[in-house]
């Protein structure tokens, strides 16, 4: 792999959650002898992007040096200047970007690197911390992944309604870690009510993590004083309208924590971009389905999605899947 490839990739990583409506982009300079010299992640939104702090650790090192950069670089002026005229002008010799910019308005930085002396390689390679951001600008809404816990035969809650815990601890750590990465959380009225969660971003010892989604409840009830209330949550009365609100206020990826009713209904408007499905070894029989009404009537019609990664956390089995 291209020196430079992992570090850029990890400053992206580092700044997931944090960034929305712009992209979480990393960047790392490499010096001439192949070292890395400096590394950047997008700041929070209004701040320099991931190449501009790159570029500013690096300082006079930068002249000469290679930019691996996880998404070209852009081209335009918005709340800061262009990071490809910031590289040119810094000396950068040589740009490497893996991923191109489908943003129309951004584009264009290779294009202008180059005329600027600048050698530019396109490398593309997969960026796992873009995926939801590239989704959200292709289809000009917020990026869905649904996600849930059930039972091998496929159930999120037994017939009486208990749900708390399908999954062990390893997997649940493995939300808390997701969710800290997210825009917003969105539950329905049925989860909020049922089982009063607090919809936070939390650590093993239960002390809250520093990036904390938005938690968002979706149906007309009235959710009772709990957790929810306590923190404080936003409400609204239909998925459309939920999603609408948090793409026009800035959030480009959420998570869908369900329950079936809500999950059911965001397949249904066709926005699922992923899929996290945590399954446990365990049998029920009955009980809630995943998706609570058929979407297809016969087999050729049912949705389909590639599968992204199969991780084991501890007895369980995380499957993601992409549209
Ligand atoms: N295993 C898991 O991963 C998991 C995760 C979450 C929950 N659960 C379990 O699932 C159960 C709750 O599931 P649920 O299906 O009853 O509730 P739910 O999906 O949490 O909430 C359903 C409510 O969402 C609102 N809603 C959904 N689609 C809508 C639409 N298209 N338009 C307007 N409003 C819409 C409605 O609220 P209003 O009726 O208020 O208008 C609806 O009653 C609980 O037992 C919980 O423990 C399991």
């Amino acid at each position: 792999m291209t020196v430079g490839i992992p570090e850029a990739l990890a400053a992206g990583e580092a700044v997931r959650g944090a960034t929305s409506p712009n992209p979480p982009v990393g960047c790392a300079i490499v010096g001439p002898g192949g070292e890395v010299i400096a590394t950047g992640g997008t700041s929070p939104a209004g701040g320099p992007h991931a190449e501009i702090n790159a570029l500013r650790a690096a300082g006079d090192r930068a002249r000469g040096a290679t930019a691996v950069v996880t998404l070209e670089p852009c081209n335009h002026t918005g709340r800061t200047g262009p990071c490809s005229h910031a590289l040119a002008e810094a000396g950068i010799r040589k740009v490497v970007y893996l991923t191109a910019d489908p943003n129309p308005q951004a584009a264009g930085g290779a294009d202008y690197l180059r005329s600027h002396g600048v050698e530019v390689t396109f490398a593309p390679t997969r960026v796992d911390a873009l995926q939801p951001w590239l989704a959200s600008v292709r289809h000009g809404r917020v990026s869905v992944t649904a996600k849930f816990a059930a039972t091998v035969d496929g159930f999120t809650a037994a017939v009486d309604g208990t749900s708390q815990w399908i999954t062990g601890s390893a997997a649940r750590e493995h939300v808390h870690e997701d969710r800290a990465l997210r825009d917003a959380i969105l539950v329905g009225t049925g989860t909020a009510i049922a089982d009063n969660p607090s919809l936070t971003a939390r650590y093993p010892d239960g002390t809250l993590r520093e990036r904390q989604p938005r938690r968002v409840v979706v149906g007309k009830r009235k959710v009772p004083e709990g957790n929810l209330t306590r923190l404080g949550f936003e409400q609204y009365p239909t998925p459309q309208e939920a999603l609408d609100t948090l793409w026009e206020q800035g959030a480009r990826d959420v998570l869908v924590e369900g329950g079936a009713g809500l999950l059911t209904s965001v397949v249904e408007l066709g926005v699922v971009d992923r899929i996290q499905a945590y399954v446990a070894p365990l049998l029920l029989g009955g009980g809630r389905p995943v998706v609570q009404r058929a979407l297809a009537g016969t087999l050729a019609d049912a949705r389909r999605y590639t599968l992204g990664g199969v991780r084991t956390l501890g007895d369980d089995v995380l499957i993601e899947l992409e549209r």
